[in-house]
């Protein structure tokens, strides 16, 4: 199973450690187990930002990083071993386990935080957190300083300045290692042949469910733990329902079906979306409708680059798709002033893509010193344009409403331009046609 290697997670906190502050302290908790009801969890996800640092893939732990501290600057409070428990939870790694498996140079019992870091804080001008982002962390944290104030009088010196950690951290986590290009490169390896499964399985009476249920299967069988995100899958007009996600509809002959989901490996996220007819066979709108988006994605692709800024990519998909919809009657006007009003709006609403990684909407800026920020090399993001005609549209013939097409990759920024990392599953109508007329004749 492809995952980050040790090294890179000791190389990252290096290198976050080279960016703080002399005198400073960095502290960051793992994710709260999320309660599902009584005594059953949701199924554990750890937090974006401390799976980064340190990979530790427990809750109920501390991640706390003191640059030039002599007896280790790597300390990390986790749960102690215990049988009892883990005869019924699963194993833990303990003390012993964060040190020699995980990198920590020192390590404590989580149950003893607040006795110890006070004073790993003390004579530290200035603490690193995510502030705001965890009200309850953010209370311990300032218990942890009142303590040392209430020793103000002997000589304690709490710490002057509180930054927040995201504009370093989250800065790092958008340009992307070797080894995170691997990782994301195999989830979306896995996802891709979900996308083919569940083509494959299409069938007019199915459900979008039974469609879910092929795409759960690739995800586990392929080692995933879970998808990225509620996967979506949207049959005819449900399509038009941006973040659909009941799956519940019956498939119907002549209806599109769009697919948006992806899988999770080792906390990197996959996100690709394909649209395709039930009956394997597109109808000469539909056809329309897919091959105009598909044309603003190829357009997107060519303005994807290391020279090029965030929003070329979305402006010519804008200037693609405003065009195609003149051609097909579905706007009328003039294609520049109709950009510049924004009418394409009515049936292209979102943005072309955002950054992709450990977080499906990946942390980064988009704009730096209010423009837009130039790609570089490293940087992953989806290219996602869409089409989508109301079935309540009544400015628009009746053959189109209804009508929904979104068509989603992943690619990393590259000296040449971009690479596509969910480049395998079909995308032509050509393809998909092919693909899917060759499913049914195996069942026939
Ligand atoms: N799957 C959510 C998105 O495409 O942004
Ligand atoms: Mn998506
Ligand atoms: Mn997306």
């Amino acid at each position: 199973m492809i995952q980050i290697p040790k090294s890179e997670y000791a190389r990252r906190r290096k290198a976050l450690m080279a960016q703080m502050e002399p005198d400073s302290i960095a502290i960051l908790p793992a994710a709260a187990v999320a309660i599902r009801n009584r005594d059953v969890e949701h199924v554990y996800r750890q937090d974006s930002d401390f799976q980064y640092l340190s990979g530790f893939p427990e809750p109920e732990a501390v991640v706390v990083l003191i640059p030039g501290r002599e007896y280790g600057e790597y300390v990390l409070f986790c749960r102690e071993r215990n049988p009892e428990r883990e005869l019924w939870e699963g194993l833990r790694a303990g003390q012993e386990g964060a040190i020699r498996e995980y990198g920590a140079d020192d390590a404590f019992p989580i149950n003893d935080i607040d006795e110890i870091l006070p004073g790993l804080i003390e004579g530290r001008d200035r603490v690193y957190s995510a502030m705001g982002s965890n009200p309850e962390f953010d209370r311990h944290l300032m218990d942890w300083i009142n303590v040392i104030r209430s020793k103000a009088h002997l000589g304690a010196q709490p710490p002057k300045e509180f930054v927040a950690l995201d504009h370093l951290l989250h800065d790092m986590r958008l340009y992307k290692s070797a080894a995170e290009i691997k990782v994301m490169r195999c989830a979306a390896d896995i996802s891709a042949r979900a996308h083919v499964r569940a083509m494959q399985a299409c069938r007019a009476g199915l459900h979008e469910f039974s469609l879910e249920a092929e795409l759960d299967y690739e995800f586990r069988k392929g080692g995933s733990k879970m998808p990225a995100y509620g996967s979506i899958v949207a049959s005819g007009r449900n399509g038009c329902i941006l973040h659909y996600q009941q799956n519940d509809a019956v498939l119907r002959d002549g209806d599109l079906v769009l697919i948006d989901a992806g899988c999770e490996i080792d906390c990197y996220a996959s996100d690709i979306t394909r649209t395709f007819p039930v009956n394997g066979r597109f109808s000469p709108e539909q056809k329309a409708i897919y091959e105009l988006v598909l044309k603003s994605q190829q357009a997107a692709f060519a303005a994807i680059g290391p020279d090029k800024h965030w929003n070329q990519a979305h402006e010519a998909t804008v200037k693609v798709i405003t065009a195609g919809l003149v051609e097909l009657g579905l706007l009328r006007g003039d294609v520049g002033e109709l950009i510049e009003s924004e009418a394409y709006k009515m049936f292209y609403m979102h943005r072309a893509g955002h950054w992709l990684g450990m977080d499906v909407h990946d942390v980064g800026e988009y704009k730096v010193g209010g423009e837009w920020r130039v790609l570089e090399v490293g940087m992953t993001l989806t290219v996602e344009p869409g089409i989508y005609i109301s079935p309540d549209n009544l400015d628009v013939a009746k053959k189109w409403r209804g009508i929904g097409v979104r068509i989603e990759d992943d690619v990393v920024v590259t000296r040449q331009g971009c690479e596509i990392l969910s480049g395998g599953v079909p995308k032509t109508v050509a393809e998909i046609e092919a693909l899917m007329a060759a499913a049914q004749e195996q069942v026939v």
